[in-house]
């Protein structure tokens, strides 16, 4: 018998003395306030059978793509999909990827030498810290949102620097001054990276899309795997860093391709997007109805994602399960994922929730938070 090792052992018991130890539950029925379906797209009959049009037309794309991209793996797909979505965000290129973890550890693993500096955005996701730890580079954490330490970082950055944010922030579903970071990144000749993951579907084809700041941009990374109801992501930019990406960016090199089905779903995603902007207008009114509740909370106006913040963590606990109780499906954020201190209750507002729905789930709260 293998003894598993102590240290482990005792970093589990450290999670559940502070009750944050975290478990895989089987999915139950109930009314979605925590996923990332934004678009209410996985609960789209006519979305479901465009792509199961696409499975009917194209049988073997659902088979596996037999290797990495650079050896047999690049299906001509690929190619045609990936100038379709280039297109759309206008910009020159356009390289997918499997994830957006996927994507964001190709990126920032490969772009910076020991010699460079990515400052990132306290609140960046773990995906980018991840890459950032595969490469040489310095990493420097800016506080969130903050121009002033921006600035005081980028004036003591070394050789070449990138600054890597969020567009809209998952945890706390808040907007980056994207316009102002674009500007500051200008003025210091640094590269900016824009991480699109809940903006995209959202807002158009992302905040940069919309406005027109793909030319002052070094890469945005956008996922489909939120509001766009699938899987994958890809890297936009110019033509040169995806040439790089593809010589040096190691998950992309050395990793299976994505089977074809997943990139044709890619491309139907846009279309079907294009096609329905009413699920879009649709989403920002209930944002608006929940808006209106005037629950506490820390996050913008016009952001899907609305954070609670709960005085202690058992109440934060016991408020989930009471929601529960209703079959209304929320998420306690808890340290690690954010610090401690700041557990919060994530909100994930879709197209597909009732305004009824969304009047019992604000109710609910706005009792027991007034209890804290
Ligand atoms: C900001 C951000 N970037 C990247 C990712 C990773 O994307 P994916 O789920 O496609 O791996 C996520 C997912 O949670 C995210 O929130």
């Amino acid at each position: 018998m293998i003894s598993f090792p102590k240290h482990l052992i005792d970093a589990i018991e450290q999670r559940k003395k502070f009750g944050n130890l975290r478990t895989l539950k089987p999915h139950s029925d109930g009314i979605d306030f925590y996923s990332n379906d934004y678009l209410g797209l996985t609960k789209n009959q006519a979305f479901q059978d465009v792509l199961l049009q696409l499975v009917n037309d194209n049988p073997t794309c659902l088979l596996g793509s037999t290797g990495s991209r650079l050896i047999s793996g690049n299906k001509n797909d690929y190619q045609e999909v990936e100038s379709f979505i280039a297109t759309q965000h206008l910009t020159e290129s356009a390289l997918l990827f499997p994830s957006g973890y996927k994507a964001n550890l190709a990126l920032f693993s490969c772009i910076a030498t020991k010699h460079d500096t990515i400052l990132v955005d306290e609140l960046i996701h773990r995906s980018v810290h991840d890459g950032c730890r595969l490469s040489a580079a310095k990493k420097w954490k800016f506080k969130h949102n903050d121009l002033f330490h921006l600035e005081a970082l980028l004036q003591k950055s070394e050789g070449t620097v990138f600054i890597a944010i969020e567009s809209l922030y998952s945890m706390d579903g808040d907007f980056a001054p994207l316009q102002e970071i674009t500007a500051l990144a200008a003025r210091y000749h640094a590269n900016l990276i824009v991480d699109e993951a809940h903006a995209i579907g959202v807002f158009g084809y992302g905040l940069v899309t919309e406005n027109q700041l793909q030319n002052n941009v070094f890469a945005t990374v956008v996922t489909y795997g939120k509001a766009f109801g699938i899987q994958g992501a890809a890297i936009l930019g110019t033509n040169l860093l995806k040439t790089y990406l593809i010589n040096f960016a190691s998950s992309f090199i050395y990793s299976t391709a994505m089977s074809a089905y997943q990139i044709l779903s890619i491309q139907k995603a846009y279309q079907f997007i294009a096609q329905h902007p009413e699920l879009k207008n649709d989403l920002h009114q209930k944002i608006k109805h929940f808006r209106a509740s005037n629950l506490t909370t820390s996050s913008q106006d016009k952001s899907p994602i609305q954070t609670i913040y709960f005085s202690n963590v058992e109440k934060l606990h016991q408020t989930v399960k009471i929601l529960e109780k209703e079959q209304l499906k929320t998420y306690a954020i808890l340290a690690p994922t954010v610090k401690a201190g700041s557990e919060r209750l994530r909100i994930c507002l879709h197209q597909s929730n009732t305004i009824q729905e969304i009047n019992l789930l604000t109710e609910i709260i706005q009792k027991y938070q007034n209890e804290n």
